[in-house]
């Protein structure tokens, strides 16, 4: 396979880097008792994941400007604000109802929540519960708790597994793009799976043949389009996503969920123009493709296929409560009402506001590529945030 371009990246401090050669070192390990070559999906997962070492199981930054990669929350509160009100019009319609996390980050989408919650006296009877993979992340995100909000730390508790009957609201920001993807490529008579293999110290890939749960998850790509994608093409799939949304609508009895990512419709993710897949990597807020370097200080990441988790939140009994863009969530979540005393702020304070809002809502930022998917158990009231151009029929 052609070797992904690498673009001139900063270059890391001698502790990053050997912290990365341990990584590298632990991937070529698992490589070599794999007998030669690992999936795609399991080299990201230890790239990410592996326990200590990984992306987000280890100590780096991350988040914000000292970081690789800002996510909305970190961009504004007014991302947490107008989301907690959208919280407290589901809480409401629920008994006894809480707020479930899922992949808290440093804490910040938290700390908001829980303020906005309290501002509009919405706070869940049944508290605010975080479920992290990142033992690191845990950590950081309770020191941010205490730092931020320590009068309402006592309402938050970390899971280590998803309650078996929940009700109330779940929300995961930027998780669904955190979880390995498989990366296939479409030949003539058949589908290959891309695997990682080693020369020396390096990394590379290689096409071998797939296995039926890699057919299969193409097949049904395939099926729902109506045709064979052509030959040649590469793409992702990730398998895990689907199984991931279906463990949440298991765990959900009464409420909803909203699931905020980068993503699209599985009509637009494999359209044909779009060979080479969505995969990116983020270094120090330089975006690009070369996902064999950097290991354990680089996040991977892949857009969404918002169709797979849609398919599996209807499969599993629930419903679509809605399906629209970043910008449409928050204008319709009333991100006016929160201008409204625009103009008596400093100027200062004003010009911080708009630099906020346009990277939140513009198009060309995290505007339009940004989705926010509602699914929903139970008689409830749509929510407000998607009474503003709802494209759920894109996802048929
Ligand atoms: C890109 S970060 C987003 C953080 C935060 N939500 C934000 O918007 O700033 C992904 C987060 O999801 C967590 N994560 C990844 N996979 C997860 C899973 N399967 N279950 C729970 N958390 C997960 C990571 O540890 C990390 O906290």
């Amino acid at each position: 396979m052609q070797h992904p371009q690498t673009l001139s990246l900063p270059e890391p401090d001698a502790e990053s880097a050997m912290h990365s050669d341990c990584v590298a070192e632990f991937i070529r390990d698992r490589i070599r008792d794999a007998g030669g070559q690992i999936s795609f999906a399991e080299y990201m997962h230890h790239c990410l994941y592996a326990p200590g070492l990984g992306y987000y199981s280890a100590g780096s930054a991350k988040f914000g400007a000292a970081g690789d990669f800002v996510t909305a929350p970190e961009v504004s509160s007014l991302f947490g604000i107008i989301l907690s009100r959208q919280c407290a019009e589901i809480l409401a319609q629920i008994d006894s109802p809480a707020i479930l996390e899922i992949g808290a980050g440093s804490g910040k989408l938290a700390a908001d929540l829980l303020k906005g919650l309290a501002d509009c006296g919405a706070l869940p009877e049944q508290g605010y519960k975080i479920l992290d993979v990142s033992a690191d992340l845990r950590e950081r995100q309770a020191s941010f708790l205490r730092r931020h909000v320590p009068e309402l730390l006592n309402r938050v508790e970390w899971l280590n597994a998803l309650p078996e009957d929940f009700s109330g609201v779940v929300i995961a920001n930027e998780v669904l793009d955190a979880l390995p993807v498989e990366r296939f490529v479409r030949r003539e008579q058949c589908i290959a799976q891309v695997c990682v293999v080693t020369d020396g110290d390096e990394f590379s890939l290689v096409e071998t043949e797939a296995p039926a749960m890699l057919i299969e998850a193409v097949e049904k790509i395939e099926a729902f389009l109506g045709q064979s994608l052509p030959s040649g093409y590469a793409s992702e799939v990730c398998v895990a996503a689907p199984r991931w949304a279906a463990d949440i609508c298991g765990s959900l009895r009464d409420g909803a969920a909203f699931l905020f990512d980068y993503g699209t419709s599985r009509r637009e993710y494999y359209a044909a123009q779009r060979s080479g897949g969505w995969l990116r990597c983020h270094y120090r807020h330089h975006a690009h493709d070369n996902p064999l370097i950097l290991q354990g200080i680089q996040d991977l990441t892949s857009w969404v296929d918002f169709t797979a988790v849609a398919e599996a939140a209807v499969d599993n009994g629930l419903d679509i409560a809605g399906f629209v863009t970043q910008a449409q969530f928050l204008i319709g979540g009333g991100l006016d009402n929160y201008l409204a005393d625009f103009a008596e702020l400093p100027t200062d304070a004003q010009l911080k506001l708009s630099a906020e809002i346009k990277l939140l809502t513009l198009p060309a930022e995290m505007g339009e590529n940004f989705k926010c998917l509602g699914i929903s158990r139970g008689n409830l009231q749509p929510p407000t945030a998607f009474e503003f151009g709802d494209r759920t029929t894109s996802l048929g």
